[in-house]
């Protein structure tokens, strides 16, 4: 199966999810506005076994899948609903699994929710970091979205969805260009001296 354009993934477990629905969101106009396939998971579809793996291979053959959809994706949406003032913790507990070279080069749009507003800058000071270790390419525009943004159920709210599509405007040097000749297209090879390959899945879970 050939990898997925936009992949989305929610740190949320909970169900029905409002990072879920954000990331939906986001990945359905994405992929819409630049004609690529898309896919979302959330922490959820990861078995009992997320919690107590210490390296990828302990998870399921399905875990593994999802995470080789996700690494081997053009370009991520990567959400995770607020827990004291940060991410959840097998949102981070999942990328704790990853090679420190999987996501280098990639282009990754960051949202998060939130009961309020209080923890908006969890996305600059929690997500961005956590990707600017693995050399991914953190889109400027981060979405955030608090419990008043999703009022009409099913849907968002104006004002976000200005905010989500300026953000997935900047997907656009990515994913309008990706040729051979345009070097954002090109993935970076990381500094920890890890493998050129650094956008495929599969020589990377280990
Ligand atoms: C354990 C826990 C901790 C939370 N901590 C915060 C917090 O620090 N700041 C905040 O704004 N919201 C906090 N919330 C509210 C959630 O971030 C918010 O309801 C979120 O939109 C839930 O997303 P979900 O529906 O995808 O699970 C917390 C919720 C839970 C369950």
């Amino acid at each position: 199966m050939a990898n997925p354009g936009i992949a989305g993934l929610s740190g949320s477990y909970s169900s029905p999810s409002r990072t879920r629905i954000l990331v939906e969101e986001i990945v359905r106009r994405a992929s819409e506005r630049y004609q690529r396939s898309a896919e979302v998971f959330d922490i959820g579809e990861f078995g009992a076994d997320l919690g107590s793996a210490r390296r990828l291979s302990d998870l399921t053959g399905s875990s593994r899948q999802i995470i080789e959809r996700l690494v081997g994706a053009e370009a991520l949406v990567v959400a995770s609903p607020v827990y004291k003032g940060s991410y959840t913790g097998l949102f981070k507990h999942l990328f704790d699994l990853l090679d420190p070279s999987a996501l280098a080069g990639k282009p990754i749009l960051l949202a998060a929710t939130g009961g309020g507003d209080r923890h908006a800058l969890v996305i600059e000071h929690q997500l961005r970091p956590l990707f600017g270790f693995f050399e991914a390419r953190t889109l400027a525009t981060g979405v955030y979205a608090s419990e008043r943004d999703f009022a009409d159920p099913g849907s968002v709210s104006p004002a976000l969805a200005e905010r989500l599509d300026r953000a997935i405007g900047q997907l656009a040097p990515y994913l309008a260009a990706s040729s051979p000749e345009n070097p954002l297209s090109k993935p970076i090879r990381p500094l920890n001296g890890a493998g050129s390959n650094v956008h495929s899945g599969s020589s990377l879970l280990r």
